[in-house]
């Protein structure tokens, strides 16, 4: 299995390093009509070590399965950096960038969907290795099987079919089939969203399990703080394809400079921190606006309830403060002595 990379000189090559990551679509409405362009990321950056999980998390439509599939390289980003294992996917040669294909792998909310029915468990494991690896047939059914029992499975599941597995048993399987070409990176999109809460717990620490037995680099789709809070050790705050708050889930948890982040954190059943009394609860008002036509200045001015002039003409940068990086001109009025 991959090992996490040796330190050299005390630092060590980022797994992932994204750098002002953007993706513009073009909507067109008809031949003669100009399209118009769609941001659905906007310039996010990052680093995300081996051993390491950052959660991205944020409302439905802020970007986070677009970022998610760039950094998976099934969509080039259309703008920015994106060094995998520190090679540039934009300059490498075809055949290394087979390789980085292999170094992430996706895991998706719904196995279901991308779990053949008509193929055996054992089949679906041992088809990466089919395609990417010379590995005989035995050696092949030896590493399928060891596979099963390091996510919990049973020896008998080997030949049984998708159907027969509860959601939760898909998931393993479906986290199985992305070790098998052992990546250095498993992009997880709402993994664990469709199960119940129970479930849910089993295969999070299952995930977590892995990552310390592998060294694995975990970028973590959700919009579940709840969820996030179990599992990341960074957290990225995205609203409208923007990064508005990103540091560590300690600082960030405790003491949540961004209103959007507040509020998402608010509206958390049982999630209190030890600065919730003082922390003021936000309920967010209106709708999220359309991608297609974003407020100018602040994208969260129009439904922050402390944007000010300033906010709906300037557009805050994220910068330094308090442990994080926040994307507000009125953050320090949050920090809490
Ligand atoms: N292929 C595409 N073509 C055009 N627009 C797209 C495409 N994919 C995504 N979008 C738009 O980009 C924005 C971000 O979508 P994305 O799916 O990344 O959001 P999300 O945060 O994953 O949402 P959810 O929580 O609902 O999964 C949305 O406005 C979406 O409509
Ligand atoms: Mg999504």
């Amino acid at each position: 299995m991959n090992q996490a990379p040796q330190p050299a000189g005390g630092l060590t090559e980022p797994v992932v390093l994204a750098r002002d990551l953007t993706r513009v679509y073009e909507i067109r409405r008809g031949m003669l009509r100009k399209p118009d362009l769609l941001q659905a990321v906007g310039g996010v950056s990052f680093t995300l070590h081996a051993g390491r999980t950052l959660a991205v998390v944020g409302e439905s439509g802020c970007g986070k399965s677009t970022l998610a599939r760039m950094v998976s390289l099934i969509e080039p980003p259309t703008g920015g950096e994106l060094r995998l294992q520190g090679s540039s996917i934009s300059e490498v040669p075809a055949a290394r960038r087979r390789d980085l294909r292999r170094v992430v792998q996706m895991v998706f909310q719904n196995p279901y969907g991308s779990l053949n029915p008509r193929k055996r468990i054992g089949d679906i494991l041992e088809a990466p290795l089919h395609i990417n690896t010379d590995l005989a047939a035995g050696e092949r059914e030896e590493r399928a099987r060891a596979m099963l029992a390091r996510v919990g499975l049973r020896p008998e599941h080997y030949s049984r079919y998708p159907h027969m597995f509860s959601g939760g048993q898909r998931q393993r399987i479906a986290s199985a089939r992305a070790l098998m070409m052992e990546p250095a990176l498993v992009v997880a999109d709402e993994p664990v969203s469709a199960l119940d809460v129970s479930i849910q717990a089993q295969v999070l620490n299952l995930l977590t399990d892995l990552q310390q037995q592998l060294g694995l680099a975990y970028l973590f789709i959700s919009h579940d703080l709840g969820v996030v809070r179990h599992i990341a050790h960074d957290v990225l705050v995205m609203y409208l394809g923007h990064a508005v708050e990103q540091g560590p889930k300690k600082a960030i948890f405790q003491q949540p400079l961004h209103p959007y982040t507040q509020a998402l954190l608010g509206s958390t059943p049982g999630i209190a921190a030890p600065g919730d009394a003082a922390r003021q609860r936000i309920v967010l008002k209106g709708e999220l606006p359309s991608p297609l036509n974003p407020p100018g200045g602040c994208v969260f001015s129009t439904r922050c309830p402390h944007a000010v002039e300033r906010c709906r003409i300037e557009r805050p940068v994220l910068r330094e403060l308090s442990d994080r990086q926040v994307a507000c001109h009125l953050a320090e009025r949050f920090m809490m002595n």
